[in-house]
């Protein structure tokens, strides 16, 4: 397994990026700023996440996504820790907004992300399509936070 920062062509990453966020309009409003990291297994590509340095302290994970012919096999898992391992030395803290989907917002819980803000509306009010994951409209954005000290 190895993760790879992508230096260039980040729009070759599109349809991996389209798993977690739907909407190519969106994804490319934070894909020039954020950093991208790539998990490979045997040279395949199964995960991919974009990160964003919001302020001197915190860092913001836009997208966090497996293909869904390799999700729960703890790919993103060992991604979403190489990121905060990455990043610990110089922030304090790692930021993610998702949609109200349980089982998102379970695997971000159970790995030390807790609860903030909603920003009502999000979805409904930014996305040019109705977004429904899990038979489920989403509405609203959550955000988690988690320290990173
Ligand atoms: C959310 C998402 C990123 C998780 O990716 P993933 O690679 O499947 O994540 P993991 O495999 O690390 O973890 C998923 C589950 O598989 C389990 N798992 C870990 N290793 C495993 C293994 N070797 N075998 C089987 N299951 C395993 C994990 O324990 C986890 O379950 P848990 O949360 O109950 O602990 C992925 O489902 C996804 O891309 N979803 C669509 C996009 C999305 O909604 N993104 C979130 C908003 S950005």
């Amino acid at each position: 397994m190895e993760i790879r920062k992508v230096i260039s062509n980040k729009t070759d990453f599109m349809d991996i990026l389209l798993v977690g966020d739907e909407d190519e309009a969106m994804i490319n409003k934070y894909l020039g700023s954020s950093k991208l990291f790539a998990l490979y297994d045997n040279n395949i590509l199964t995960s991919i996440c974009a990160v964003m340095e919001i302020d001197a302290e915190t860092v913001e994970i836009k997208n966090l996504a497996t293909y869904p012919e390799y999700q729960n096999k703890g790919y993103a898992s060992k991604l979403l820790d190489y990121v905060c391992n990455r990043y610990k030395e110089k922030f304090r803290t790692v930021i993610l907004g998702t949609g109200e989907n349980d089982t998102t917002l379970n695997f971000y819980k159970k790995r030390g992300f807790v609860q903030t803000r909603r920003i009502k509306n999000f979805f409904t009010d930014n996305y040019s399509h109705p977004i429904v994951e899990n038979g489920k409209q989403l509405v609203d954005m959550i955000y988690l936070i988690k320290s990173l000290t």
